[in-house]
C-alpha cells in the first residue's frame, strides 16, 4: 500500500442531505514505543499497543451539504456540550493533512461533538482516541457517498487518517493488539497505517489488565510535537530505533507462549529507554515525578513477595499503567487500592483493560 492507495476515488457517489455519524474509540498503550518520526507522521521504528476499552472518546459528526461551495473547512467544535474553539487549530490542521484522501470535506459544514470517558484533566492523552474516532467518522460519511467501500477498507483508511493526525492513533481502531510501522517480522505492518496484530496471541494477553495511576493530572510537560522532535540529532536514536525494532521481535514468541516473565522484561525496559531518551535529549526532560518511582519501586517488590505477574509501563508523562494478567486481578486490586492510590493526585486511578477496538455508535 502506498499513499495514492488512499486518495478518494469513488466510482459514482451518493448525493448525501443533512445526517449525523457516531463512533466511540478507544485509548491504546503502548509495549514497544513510538518515540521518532520523519515527515508525514512516519515513524522511526514499528510500536504495539494494547487497545484500551473504558478509555474513550466518543464523537458524533453532523454535516450538511454547504449551500454556498466553497474551498475553506466549515466546522464548529464542542467539547463535552460546550464550544470549544481551542480546539480548532488541532483539527483545522488535521483537515489540511488529510484534505487529499478526503476532498469531499470541504463540501460540507460540520459540527462536531466530543467527549471523553476519562475525567477531562488526567494526564491521559485524548489525541489518540480522538483523533481516530473523528477519522472513522469521516470515514463512514465516504462511506455513504460510496457505499462500495469495503469494512476492512474503512477501517484501513481511517486508521492511515488517523495516523496523520496523531501517530500513536493509528493503533487505536482494533484490538487487543495493533501494530504500526513496517517491521521484516510483522507480515503486512506498515509505516502508513495500523494492523491488528496478525501473530499468535496466548490467551493471557487477551483479557490484560491496564490500571492507570493518575500521578499527575497536570498539561504534558512535553507535547508530542516537542518530544518527538528531540530525537532528531539525539545521540542515541539510532540506537534506540535498532532496540525498538529488536524488542518487537523478541515480544512475538512471547505473545505466542504467553511467557510473562519474558513480557514484563520487554515492557518495563521499553518504558524505561522512552524516558531514558528524554533525559537524555537536547533540552532534557524528567517527566516522572516522586511518586512515579515510589510507585515503580512497590509494584518491583510487590512482584516478588506476591508472585504476581505484574509490570509497569510509562507514556511520555508521570501517570503509570499497571499491567497485568487476569489470574493476578484480585491480589493486584487489592494491592493497588491500599499500597499505591495514595500516591496518586485524589487517590485516583482508572482500571481499564484490554478491548476490541472502535465501535459504531450512529443510529
Ligand atoms: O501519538 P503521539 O504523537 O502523541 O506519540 C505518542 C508517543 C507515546 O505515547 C509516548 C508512545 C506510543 O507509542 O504511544
Amino acid at each position: 500500500m502506498i499513499e495514492k492507495n488512499f486518495v478518494f476515488e469513488p466510482k459514482h457517489t451518493v448525493n448525501l442531505t443533512d445526517g449525523s455519524i457516531c463512533w466511540q474509540s478507544p485509548s491504546n498503550i503502548a509495549l514497544v514505543k513510538y518515540w521518532g518520526k520523519t515527515e508525514p507522521q512516519i515513524p522511526k521504528n514499528s510500536s504495539i499497543s494494547f487497545t484500551l476499552t473504558n478509555c474513550h472518546t466518543t464523537t458524533t459528526l453532523h454535516y450538511s451539504p454547504k449551500k454556498i461551495p466553497s474551498r475553506s473547512f466549515d466546522f464548529k467544535v464542542f467539547f463535552e456540550g460546550e464550544e470549544k474553539n481551542s480546539f480548532r487549530p488541532k483539527i483545522e490542521s488535521f483537515f489540511n493533512r488529510i484534505l487529499d484522501y478526503v476532498p469531499f470535506i470541504t463540501d460540507f459544514s460540520f459540527r462536531i461533538e466530543t467527549e471523553n470517558s476519562f475525567p477531562h484533566s488526567s494526564g491521559i492523552a485524548s489525541s489518540a482516541s480522538g483523533m481516530s474516532a473523528l477519522a472513522l467518522c469521516l470515514m463512514s460519511l465516504q462511506k455513504r457517498m460510496d457505499p462500495h467501500l469495503s469494512e476492512a477498507d474503512l477501517l484501513q483508511k481511517a486508521s492511515f487518517l488517523a495516523r496523520l493526525g496523531s501517530g500513536s492513533a493509528a493503533r487505536s481502531l482494533e484490538g487487543p493488539l495493533v501494530v504500526w510501522g513496517q517491521h521484516p517480522d510483522v507480515i503486512g505492518s506498515s509505516d502508513l497505517f495500523g494492523i491488528r496484530y496478525p501473530g499468535e496471541i496466548h490467551e493471557v494477553f487477551g483479557t490484560f489488565h491496564d490500571t492507570i495511576l493518575l500521578v499527575d493530572k497536570g498539561v504534558k510537560q512535553v507535547s508530542s510535537t516537542v518530544g518527538h522532535n528531540l530525537m532528531v540529532d539525539h545521540p542515541f536514536a539510532e540506537a534506540r530505533f535498532d532496540q525498538a525494532q529488536n524488542n518487537m521481535s523478541r515480544l512475538m514468541p512471547i505473545l505466542k507462549t504467553g511467557d510473562l516473565d519474558g513480557f514484563i522484561d520487554i515492557v518495563e525496559k521499553e518504558a524505561l529507554s522512552l524516558h531514558a531518551m528524554m533525559m537524555t535529549s537536547d533540552p532534557y526532560f524528567i517527566l516522572m515525578k516522586p511518586n512515579t518511582l515510589e510507585i515503580i519501586e512497590r509494584i518491583w517488590a510487590f512482584r516478588k513477595s506476591s508472585k504476581c505477574h505484574i509490570c509497569f509501563t510509562l507514556d511520555a508523562g508521570a501517570n503509570v499503567h499497571v499491567l497485568f494478567p487476569h489470574k493476578d486481578k484480585e491480589l493486584v486490586d487489592e494491592f493497588i487500592r491500599t499500597e499505591l492510590a495514595s500516591f496518586c493526585e485524589n487517590n485516583q486511578f482508572i482500571s481499564d483493560h484490554a478491548g476490541s477496538g472502535a465501535k459504531s455508535a450512529s443510529s
